[in-house]
């Protein structure tokens, strides 16, 4: 049998939605028994652990936060020797649950410089007591609330888990 994978979940995430995402990837790729680390991307200094990463970032004004794009782009030539799945988080309406979405153009740059075998657009969240004054105009109207479909991102985080799995010695 081939040895266990082991696979990094990071993520680049200002208010915290993004971050709720890429645990609950790791949860679906832990329930089929996938070795799995998920950490911040402000923290991960070494790639070298991990057979696979998955990178998630939570988009603003049609850009990953900035710690998610910081990751691609310093740790290109590691990824680019690993299977890597991009997703993003962001639509505050329902969007996401409905169609696929593509990347904004920065973001399918990032995937396509680390040769992503995909990437996937996942709603968001906007925390009615978020401050700054873009959040604020959201919210006045009528944008708050939480569009993170947990279904689809457990689906999604199965159909990374089946690859793994299936590759067994990824790259
Ligand atoms: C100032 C601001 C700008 C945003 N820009 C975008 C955007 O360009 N595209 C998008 O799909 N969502 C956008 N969103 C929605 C966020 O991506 C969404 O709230 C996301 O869940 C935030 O992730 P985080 O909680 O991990 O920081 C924006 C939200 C705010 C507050």
């Amino acid at each position: 049998m081939a040895a266990a994978q082991r696979v990094l979940v990071t993520y680049g995430s200002k208010h915290g939605s993004t971050a709720g995402i890429a645990q609950w990837i790791g949860d679906a790729l832990r329930a089929r028994e996938i070795d799995v680390v998920v950490l911040p991307a402000s923290g991960i200094v070494d790639l070298e652990p991990y057979d696979a990463v998955v990178i998630g970032g939570g988009l603003y004004s049609g850009r990953w936060q900035r710690d998610a794009a910081r990751f691609a782009r310093r740790n290109r030539k590691a990824l680019d020797r690993r299977p890597v799945w991009l997703f993003s988080s962001g639509p505050l309406d329902d969007s996401a649950s409905e169609k696929e979405i593509p990347p904004p153009k920065s973001v399918a740059r990032i995937a396509e410089r680390v040769h992503a075998r995909e990437h996937m657009t996942f709603g968001g969240r906007l925390a009615e007591d978020s401050d700054g004054f873009l959040t604020r105009r959201l919210v006045a109207e009528g944008r708050g609330g939480d569009f993170r479909d947990r279904e689809r991102i457990r689906a999604w985080g199965e159909h990374i888990a089946a690859e793994v799995n299936h590759t067994g010695q990824p790259g």
